[in-house]
C-alpha cells in the first residue's frame, strides 16, 4: 500500500524532497503546497500528476494524504507541524525542528498523544559515511571517544532569519547526537559568534560542547570562508576517524594512530613522566562506502517508521536534543562565551 504524501514549501530545499519522494515507490506524492502558487507550479513542471496548491487547509482535509513533509522556514514549523498532527497526518519536518525548545517540547507531547510519526530531516545522519561512523563508534572499534572536531565552512548565503549557528550547526549537532553512544550526553556548551561584515547576525561561530564522559567536542561554522571545508575528526582511545565530506574518493579514514597512556602504578617513579604517554603509529583503513543519496534514505526511513508504527531513527526527541544545544549556544554567545550547562544555567 502506498502512503499519500504532501510536501509543503517549494523554495530551495522543497524540490529535493519532491524529487526523492517521487523516487520512493512506497510514497505517492499528491500535493505540493507553497504560499507562492507559481513557485509550486514551476517546481512541478507541466507533466506530473502532483497537484500544486497554496492552501495548507486543502492538503490537511484530503483524506488520501496520510503524511506531510515540511520544508518552509523554521519560524513556520511549529504551527504547520501542530496543525498536521491535529489533522492526523504523520510529519517529516526540516531542521531545525522549531526556533524554541518550549515549542519543540509541545510537539513531543502532541506527537506522543496522537501516536503519529514526527521525524526530523537530519539529512546527514542518512549518509553512508555517517552511518558507518555510527557503527564504528557504537560498535566500540575506536574505543572511548576523547574528542570531536568539526569544521563546516564555505561561502554561504547570509540567511535573513537565522544566524550561522542555527543554519549550519544543526548538521554537526545532529550528527553528534546520532553517532554517540546513548550513555554519552552533552553537559555544557560555550559559543562565540562573529559578524565582521556587519550583517546583523553571526556569520561565523565557534562552539564547544562538553560531554558526560569528559570528552570535548568543537564545531566551527562559517559563511564567509572562500574555501569549502567539511571535515570532522572523531578521536578515540583506540582509533581516530577522519571524515572529509568533500573528498568522495576517501570520505572516511580510520587511523590506528594515537596516544596511549599507562597507569601510574605500572612504571617506576623516576620514569613516570616520560612513560605515562606514548605515541602509537599503525595502519590507516579506508572503508568502502556505498553511493546512496541521503534524502532517499530519509524517505525510506519515514515510510518504514509509518508502516512499522515506530519512532523514526531521527525522531522529534532527536530534534529537541539538538535544539537544546542550539538554544544554550545562543545564550552563551550573548553572554560573551560563558559556559552554559544544559540545565540552562550559566556556570
Ligand atoms: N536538510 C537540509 O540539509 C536542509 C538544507 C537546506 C534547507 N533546509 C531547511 O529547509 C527549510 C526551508 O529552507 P529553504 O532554504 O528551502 O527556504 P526557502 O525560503 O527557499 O523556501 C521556503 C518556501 O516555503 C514557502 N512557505 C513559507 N511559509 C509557508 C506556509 N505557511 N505554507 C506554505 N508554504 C510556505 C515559501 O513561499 C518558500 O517558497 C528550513 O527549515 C531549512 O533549514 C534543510
Amino acid at each position: 500500500m502506498t502512503i499519500g504524501l504532501a510536501i509543503i514549501g517549494a523554495g530551495y530545499w522543497g524540490p529535493n524532497l519532491v524529487r526523492t519522494a517521487l523516487g520512493t515507490p512506497a510514497l505517492r506524492l499528491d500535493w505540493l503546497c507553497d504560499l507562492d502558487l507559481e513557485r509550486a507550479k514551476a517546481v512541478l513542471g507541466p507533466y506530473v500528476t502532483v497537484r500544486p496548491t497554496d492552501s495548507f487547509d486543502a492538503v490537511l482535509s484530503d483524506p488520501d494524504v496520510a503524511a506531510v513533509a515540511i520544508a518552509t522556514p523554521a519560524a513556520t514549523h511549529f504551527d504547520l507541524v501542530r496543525s498536521a498532527l491535529e489533522a492526523g497526518k504523520h510529519v517529516l519536518v526540516e531542521k531545525p525542528l522549531t526556533p524554541s525548545v518550549a515549542e519543540a517540547e509541545k510537539l513531543v507531547s502532541l506527537a506522543d498523544s496522537c501516536g503519529l510519526v514526527l521525524m526530523c530531516d537530519h539529512t546527514y545522519c542518512y549518509t553512508p559515511a555517517v552511518q558507518r561512523i555510527r557503527e564504528l563508534i557504537r560498535g566500540g572499534s575506536i574505543g572511548d571517544i576523547q574528542f570531536i572536531d568539526s569544521v563546516r565552512i564555505n561561502l554561504g548565503l547570509v540567511q535573513p532569519d537565522v544566524d550561522v549557528l542555527w543554519d549550519l550547526a544543526p548538521h554537526d549537532l545532529s550528527i553528534m547526537d546520532f553517532v554517540l553512544p546513548e550513555d554519552i550526553t552533552p553537559v555544557a556548551v560555550a559559543a562565540h559568534g562573529g559578524d565582521p561584515i556587519g550583517a546583523g547576525r553571526a556569520c561565523l561561530a565557534y562552539l564547544s560542547v562538553w560531554l558526560s564522559n569528559g570528552a570535548l567536542a568543537h564545531v566551527h561554522v562559517n559563511w564567509l570562508s572562500p574555501t569549502k571545508i567539511r571535515t570532522t575528526v572523531f578521536g578515540g582511545s583506540r582509533r581516530t576517524i577522519v571524515w572529509d565530506d568533500t573528498n568522495p574518493a576517501r570520505r572516511l579514514a580510520v587511523h590506528d594512530r594515537g596516544v596511549d597512556t599507562l597507569q601510574a602504578g605500572a612504571v617506576q617513579r623516576d620514569q613516570r613522566r616520560q612513560a605515562l604517554i606514548s605515541y602509537r603509529t599503525g595502519d590507516t583503513l579506508i572503508p568502502a562506502l556505498p553511493e546512496r543519496e541521503a534524502l532517499l534514505s530519509v524517505m525510506a526511513e519515514f515510510t518504514a517508521a509509518i508502516t512499522e508504527g515506530r519512532p523514526a531513527l531521527t525522531d522529534v526527541r532527536a530534534g529537541l536534543r539538538v535544539l537544546k544545544l542550539l538554544q544554550a549556544a545562543s545564550r552563551s554567545a550573548e553572554l560573551g562565551g560563558e559556559r552554559i550547562s544544559l540545565n540552562g544555567m550559566a556556570e
